[in-house]
């Protein structure tokens, strides 16, 4: 794994790949190679192009995001900068940790988001509102 590039609101990270005229693979398993031990995997598809997901922090949820099919767009905002990140490539993970607030958008009609988090599905740990998500970046 390399991280490509790295910010503070994120980082872009590229797996090997393993690949021959049949196609191409990627591993990614506990204990290798990867920033946290993997907790729960879920995927998101059928989203309109015009939807907007997400509008939502974690407290404590690390994630690494990747686009297996098609392609979608990640804003990505710590109450001080915002990015629009463009996600097109099933061997490149975005890497989410710490107090972000995340909208998904402009999905490609065969747009698979594949999702690895470190911990299970916990709504306490979300922050769902705008204010309370900036009050918490103070
Ligand atoms: P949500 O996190 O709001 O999706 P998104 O941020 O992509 O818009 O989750 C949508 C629904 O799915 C919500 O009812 C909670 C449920 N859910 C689970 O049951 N388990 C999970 O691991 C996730 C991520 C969501």
């Amino acid at each position: 794994m390399n991280i490509v590039k790295k910010t503070e609101l994120y980082e872009l990270l590229e797996f090997p790949v393993h690949g021959d005229h049949t196609g191409s693979l990627v591993a990614l398993e506990k204990g290798a190679d990867f920033p946290f031990e993997i907790q729960r995997v879920y995927y998101v598809w059928g989203t309109d192009a015009h939807v907007t997901r997400g509008h939502h922090a974690h407290k404590e949820l690390e994630q690494v995001i990747v686009v297996t099919s098609g392609s979608c767009d990640f804003t990505l905002d710590n109450g001080r900068s915002k990015e629009t990140i463009h996600l097109d490539q099933p061997n490149v993970g975005l890497y989410i940790k710490g107090n972000i607030w995340r909208t998904f958008t402009n999905f490609s009609a065969d747009c698979v988001v594949m999702v690895l988090a470190s911990l299970h599905y916990d709504e306490n740990d979300y922050i769902r509102d705008y204010e309370q998500f900036l009050k918490e970046t103070k």
